[in-house]
């Protein structure tokens, strides 16, 4: 058993901020996707980039840059190859080099690599820079930053502009309401099983280098302390003699989602026969919570871990403990599939023989909670931003598109673990057609309706009712279009530094 570090030691001046900070009050945003130029000149930045860090300061700032890398563009960079080999397959391959990877995670048909804007096989970045500005700074802070250093070093490949819809995502409905609570302490009793469903989640699942649910250290470069260059570099909590290149640093996943918003709603005026209200309450439930982002089922009544007391947080206190029966939010809600908030034994017995009976699959809900599996270890912490200008319901549905310029969301996620996190959420969750025992539907905001195997259909939506017979709404669209994506490695502060020294 390793001895439980103390967590303390998480220095936040060594992590970058997006890892603590959705820095909500620097409105104005930016993602330049770069290509490095001379590698030379791109190391040269990495020691003086002004990296905005997770420490906590009187006032937010202005302005935030943060930087993140590819695997192509970490071995562009100069890093050898033995010390890459350390990175987790999946960061390797990267997001659409495997045909297979595609398929799991819903990218194909109009969603396929192939057509993407960037991230394709041939359209990989090297380098991923954030820009975060209050209102006005962006423009004049970005334009500082391409010093003639900036330029020798990088060519730049795309600019992902952000736009500010007041904390609603393009259809509507606000965003970033839940979010996992990090385990900066080292409170949590990481490995133990859990019953209840906590939303206190240990560092490790966001961070390389500490504990994570499972109690153990999540793979990542390990370095002979005796190499020089890597003396900066942290020492590996579980393996002292070796330096960390992973330690305060973890995994971003970028993709760029264009929204139908005029699809989405008119699709749901249809099946309400242009009732706004009833258009409402069918969006709602495809969302799982309302468009003012509160919970459709009730307020827990015990404490949950992880979510403080007090009127802020009063929309995350809630489990599906609450809705068995998927009256009130139902099974195949985004929110629901996204998060199913239940502890390592569904159904919550405490003694052994009905904790078997209960991963058997005999408990009173049958398979169907076996199959969503314990939550903790398939958690995200979302970072994205909206593109594009909103657009309300009624104008969605009443008036002529006259502008149609794309919009959706840069969605960016932090995982230290890309498989076990993202990509299980993407593909056991919201991609699955079997998710909570449903048939037929995958989730009703994401899914790319493209039949499967022998054409089983997956464009349903099943809404339970309390008395009589279930609603099942057939013939979804597709609303979402996967238009780009990357898998990217956000160095900690001194890692980025070590990477400045590699080629020298
Ligand atoms: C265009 C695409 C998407 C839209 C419009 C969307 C919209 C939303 C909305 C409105 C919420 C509820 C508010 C909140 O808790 O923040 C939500 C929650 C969430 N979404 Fe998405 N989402 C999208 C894509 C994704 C993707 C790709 C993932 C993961 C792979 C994801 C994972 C989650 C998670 C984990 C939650 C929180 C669930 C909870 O803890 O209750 N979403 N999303």
């Amino acid at each position: 058993m390793p001895t439980p570090p103390n967590h303390s030691q998480i220095d936040p001046k060594d992590v970058q901020g997006l890892v603590r900070f959705g820095y909500k009050t620097l409105t104005e945003g930016c993602y330049l996707l770069l290509r490095i130029r001379n590698a030379a000149a791109a190391r040269a930045w990495c020691a003086v980039a002004p990296v905005a860090t997770s420490e906590f300061m009187d006032h937010p700032p202005d302005v935030a840059l943060q930087v993140a890398f590819t695997s192509a563009g970490l071995r562009a960079l100069g890093l050898p190859g033995d010390v890459l080999e350390g990175f987790s397959d999946e960061f390797l391959a990267g997001l659409a080099d495997d045909e297979n990877r595609s398929k799991r995670l819903g990218d194909v048909g109009a969603s396929a690599p192939e057509s993407w804007q960037w991230g394709s096989p041939a359209n990989i970045p090297d380098v991923l820079v954030m820009l975060f500005a209050v209102p006005g700074r962006l423009a004049g802070w970005r334009d500082m930053l391409q010093t003639d250093a900036w330029k020798a070093a990088f060519d730049l490949m795309h600019c992902l502009d952000t736009s500010d819809m007041g904390g609603h995502e393009p259809f509507g409905f606000v965003d970033g309401v839940s979010q996992p609570a990090i385990d900066w302490e080292g409170a949590r009793n990481s490995g133990a099983s859990q019953i209840q469903y906590s939303n206190l989640v240990s560092a490790g699942e966001f961070l390389l280098g500490y504990l994570n649910e499972y109690g153990k250290y999540t793979d990542r470069p390990l370095m002979d302390s005796s190499d020089a260059k890597a003396a900066e570099l942290l020492p590996a909590l579980d393996v002292p003699a070796k330096k960390d290149l992973g330690r305060n640093g973890t995994f971003v996943v970028l993709r760029t989602l264009e929204q139908d918003v005029r699809g989405f709603w008119r699709f749901l005026d249809r099946q309400t026969q242009s009732n706004a209200a009833e258009r409402q309450q069918l969006g709602q439930r495809m969302v799982g919570r309302t468009m003012d982002g509160d919970p459709l089922v009730q307020e827990s009544a015990a404490p949950i871990e992880g979510i403080p007391s007090g009127p802020q947080s009063d929309s995350n206190r809630f489990t599906f403990d609450q809705d068995p029966s998927g009256t009130r939010c139902p099974f195949g809600g985004h929110v629901r599939r996204a998060n199913p908030r239940n502890g390592d034994f569904p159904n919550k017995p405490g003694w052994l023989l009905p904790r078997l009976w209960s991963m058997l699959g005999f408990s009173s809900l049958g398979m169907r909670t076996d199959i969503m599996a314990s939550t903790r270890f398939h958690r995200i912490l979302r970072r994205g931003r909206e593109y594009g200008t909103p657009l309300t319901p009624a104008q969605a549905v009443e008036s002529a598109p006259a502008d149609d310029a794309p919009r959706g969301l840069q969605f960016l996620c932090i995982n230290a673990n890309i498989s076990r996190q993202f990509e299980f959420i993407q593909n056991a969750w919201l991609m699955s057609t079997k998710f909570d025992g449903l048939a037929g539907e995958s989730d009703p905001l994401l899914g790319n309706r493209t039949a499967i195997g022998d054409g089983l259909t997956t464009d349903a939506f099943t809404i339970p009712r309390e008395q009589g017979v279930r609603t099942c709404i057939e013939g979804l669209p597709q609303f979402v279009r996967v238009r780009g994506g990357a898998y990217f490695f956000l160095p900690s502060v001194s890692a980025l530094r070590y990477l400045s020294r590699i080629g020298d």
